[in-house]
């Protein structure tokens, strides 16, 4: 288990699958800027339990409020994604479950770099990992299919030699 301030990360078990399966055939829960996912039980099972490292974010109490996931791209890098549940958003429960799985993959992996692309319009999302200190690359343009249309997307990334730096405010006072 990963203990945040106000949430926990516990790695996904059988037990979650359905929950799972619900939420991401749920347009709400994948939000705006993603398509639902249409994925058999079976697919899903193995994406969760073996293809991905998952994780069930969780309330202090034990509920289930989201889930978030990252996966090896190439030998040195990951990516994620992640969702909370609709009544659960902006109570800074998002960012805190991406920096904590940022700190548990650079811990526990050799890897020097996390990488998340997230579309131009989710401000959310953005917001979010800004918070847990990536920073924007580049904008991948049409490089999202979307409710039936091309979409941009910034890629995020958070390097290893910038993990756990305070973030640089920039401007005057
Ligand atoms: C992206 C998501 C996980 C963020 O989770 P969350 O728990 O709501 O995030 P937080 O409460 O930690 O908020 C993070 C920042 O985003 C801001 N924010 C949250 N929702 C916002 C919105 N709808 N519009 C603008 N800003 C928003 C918050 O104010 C906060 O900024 P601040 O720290 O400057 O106040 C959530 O919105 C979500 O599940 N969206 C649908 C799925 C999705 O888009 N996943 C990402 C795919 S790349």
């Amino acid at each position: 288990m990963l203990e945040g301030k106000k949430v926990n990360l516990r790695a996904a078990a059988k037990d979650d699958v359905s929950l799972i399966a619900r939420w991401w055939s749920n347009a709400e829960y994948m939000g705006e800027h993603q398509d639902v996912m249409t994925i058999s039980r079976e697919e899903l099972e193995k994406v969760m339990l073996e293809r991905t490292t998952f994780f069930i974010i969780q309330k202090k109490d034990g509920t289930r409020i989201g889930h978030i996931g990252g996966w090896m791209h190439g030998p040195k890098m990951m990516e994620i994604g992640y969702a909370v549940k609709p009544d659960e958003r902006r109570k800074g429960f998002g960012t805190e479950a991406i920096r904590l799985t940022v700190d548990n993959f650079f811990r526990t992996r050799d890897i020097g770099r996390i990488q998340a692309p997230t579309d131009t319009k989710n401000t959310a999302s953005q917001r979010a990992l800004e918070e847990a200190g990536f920073t924007k690359e580049c904008t991948m343009r049409k490089s999202w299919y979307v409710r039936g249309e091309y979409r941009d997307q910034y890629l995020y990334r958070i390097l290893r030699e910038d993990w756990g730096k305070p973030k640089v405010l920039t401007g005057t006072v």
